[in-house]
């Protein structure tokens, strides 16, 4: 099992969710949060503030597959949520170990 972080942008949130619903997956986990990455949040670039960071609010999605989802989901998400703008977001994957529901107590990729 692997998760994947997908950081988009809220405009973006509808979108991708229904995509991903199409597809078939079931769980995910979605929080507002925020964040900035290699232009530390500016819209601009002004001189002279190149220190400042500045965070702009963001969705994060989590969302635990099967491996063999992972390469599928990941270009459904970029397709998706891109508009070629700086801001579009990121995703990381990685490893998971176990997983339980906890009502039936089914564990691994049952539990998905
Ligand atoms: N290295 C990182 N670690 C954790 N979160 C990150 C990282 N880079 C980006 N993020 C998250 O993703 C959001 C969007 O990042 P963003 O798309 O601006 O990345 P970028 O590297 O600046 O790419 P771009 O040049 O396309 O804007 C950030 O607001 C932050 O929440
Ligand atoms: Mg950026």
């Amino acid at each position: 099992m692997k998760k994947i972080e997908a950081v988009i942008r809220p405009s973006k949130l509808e979108e991708v969710k229904d995509a991903l619903s199409q597809y078939g997956i079931q769980g995910m986990t979605v929080s507002q949060v925020m964040g900035c990455g290699k232009q530390k949040g500016r819209v601009n670039v002004y001189r002279g503030q190149e220190y400042t960071i500045n965070l702009l609010p963001k969705i994060k999605m989590e969302i635990v597959l099967a491996d063999n989802q992972v390469d599928e989901v990941v270009e459904l998400i970029v397709k998706t949520a891109r508009t070629g703008e700086v801001g579009d977001g990121k995703i990381f994957v990685s490893p998971v170990d176990n997983a339980v529901r906890i009502r039936t107590n089914a564990a691994g990729s049952d539990a998905l």
